[in-house]
């Protein structure tokens, strides 16, 4: 079990370049079940959770390969239409193959995703928009078991914002008889680059962005060639890192407007933070307020960002008050930060941070990605060393993140 060593107290500075979005390339590559042919892609990242979603599309029929920077995905008609247990269990955005298949195929068993430590991570919204769009669902052993003769264009309201929900619905949506009107939708900068994908492929989609997406079904869709966005949680995480060790650190390949959230509460602590075309770089500082966040659907301040932020909050001038609306159990990572010395309350939904002068190094538990790197922040400060366990979080959704922090002057090292 690899663990993350890290010594604090080095400053980081320089320049560093994001990877491609993870929460972009999950969808899309999911869409690629909508049009047989070949698929390709750029900026894809090397992450366990590409893996397992390779894994999953084999399973399901589809070739995929690397090819110089290019990920090539061969889509012919589905060898099975079941997304096992076993797949599903690693990774709940597998539950993404199933609007796309019900589309493609009329039919498709997968396995109910289960809970993660964040939260419980229903899919109802998800199963009300096949529904409404026509597909019959059982839920047997485990697993959901949709069919439909032909998906029917419709009106859904989904009562709370969901990401995952709104991706699954749209991948439905756009191989169904007629227009669909998805209102409440989300906003997240990666549904965008799905629809954009969709729209590459030949789908008809309009308002993606806003809360009101509308989808007019066409019959075939064709594979494409995308470059997936940047990875705009891994951009605020390098940010923080360069804020918290007081250095300058300038994010390349990263467009400010998917952050500005993080931007503006940065700026309210008192950071200075500069936007290029396409970077964003924070300058040195000695010192920084602490502000209170809650999290919310985009464009508020990401709930992914949150355990980070929480890092950088463990050592400002003051008191933060930081509000958790998105998921139920985000907290995990403060009693791991408190094991380092942090001073913070935990309530169930709202943690009170309180800063201290100074962290000291000590081992501590990763517990879900974005936990996992609220540590490895930590201990960039943290007087000693720090020793992150159970980092297959952290390489879950960071691709060679000790690379990156190394190369701006962090002493990091993977044991
Ligand atoms: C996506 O998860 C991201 N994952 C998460 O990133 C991210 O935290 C989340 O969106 C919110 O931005 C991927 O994109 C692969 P949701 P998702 O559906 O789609 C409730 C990371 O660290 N809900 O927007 O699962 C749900 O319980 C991961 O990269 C229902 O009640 O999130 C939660 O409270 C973690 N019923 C809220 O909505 C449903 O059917 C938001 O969930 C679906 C969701």
């Amino acid at each position: 079990m690899d663990k993350m060593v890290v010594m604090g107290g080095f400053q980081l500075n320089g320049e560093v370049e994001t990877s491609g979005a993870k929460n972009a390339a999950l969808p899309i590559l999911f869409s690629t079940l909508l049009a047989e042919g070949e698929h390709t892609f750029f900026n894809v990242p090397f992450l366990k959770d590409i893996e397992s979603t390779s894994d999953l599309l084999t399973t399901l029929g589809c070739q995929i390969e690397r090819v110089g920077p290019a990920l090539k995905v061969q889509v012919k008609k589905a060898a099975s239409l079941e997304a096992h247990y076993d797949l599903v269990r690693k990774m709940r955005a597998s539950i993404l193959c199933l609007g796309p298949l019900l589309a493609k195929y009329g039919e498709a068993v997968v396995s109910l995703p289960g809970g993660c430590a964040i939260g419980t991570r229903p899919i109802d919204l998800h199963l009300d928009g096949m529904k409404a769009l026509g597909a019959t669902i059982q839920l047997e052993d485990g697993y959901v078991k949709a069919t439909a003769k032909k998906l029917v264009g419709a009106n859904i309201l989904f009562e709370t914002s969901t990401v995952g929900g709104t991706e699954n619905v749209m991948m439905a949506a756009v191989l169904a008889e007629g227009r669909s009107v998805l209102e409440n939708a989300a906003k997240e900068p990666e549904i965008v680059d799905l629809a954009n994908y969709l729209i590459a492929m030949g789908a008809k989609i309009s308002g993606h962005g806003t809360s009101v997406i509308t989808i007019d079904g066409v019959d075939k869709l064709k594979p494409a060639t995308f470059e997936v966005m940047a990875d705009r949680i891994e951009a605020g995480t390098l940010l923080i890192a360069g804020a918290l060790t007081k250095g300058e650190v300038t994010v390349k390949k990263i467009k400010h407007e998917s952050i500005d959230a993080l931007i503006v509460k940065m700026r309210e602590c008192g950071f200075q933070i500069d936007i290029g075309s396409d970077s964003v770089t924070v300058r040195k500082a000695s010192g920084w307020r602490a502000v209170d966040i809650t999290t919310n659907p985009f464009p508020l301040f990401p709930t992914d960002l949150q355990a980070q932020f929480m890092a950088l909050m463990t050592v400002a001038d003051g008191t933060s008050v930081i509000s958790e609306t998105v998921f139920e159990n985000r907290f995990m990572h403060v009693q791991e930060l408190s094991r380092l010395g942090a001073d913070i309350t935990p309530k169930s939904r709202v943690a009170v941070v309180r800063g201290v002068k100074m962290l000291t190094g000590a081992p501590v538990m990763a517990t879900d990605l974005r936990a996992s790197a609220s540590l490895v922040l930590a201990g960039l400060v943290a007087r000693g060393e720090t020793a992150v366990s159970r980092i297959y979080h952290l390489d879950r959704g960071y691709e060679k993140l000790e690379n990156k922090l190394s190369n701006l002057g962090a002493k990091i090292r993977r044991v």
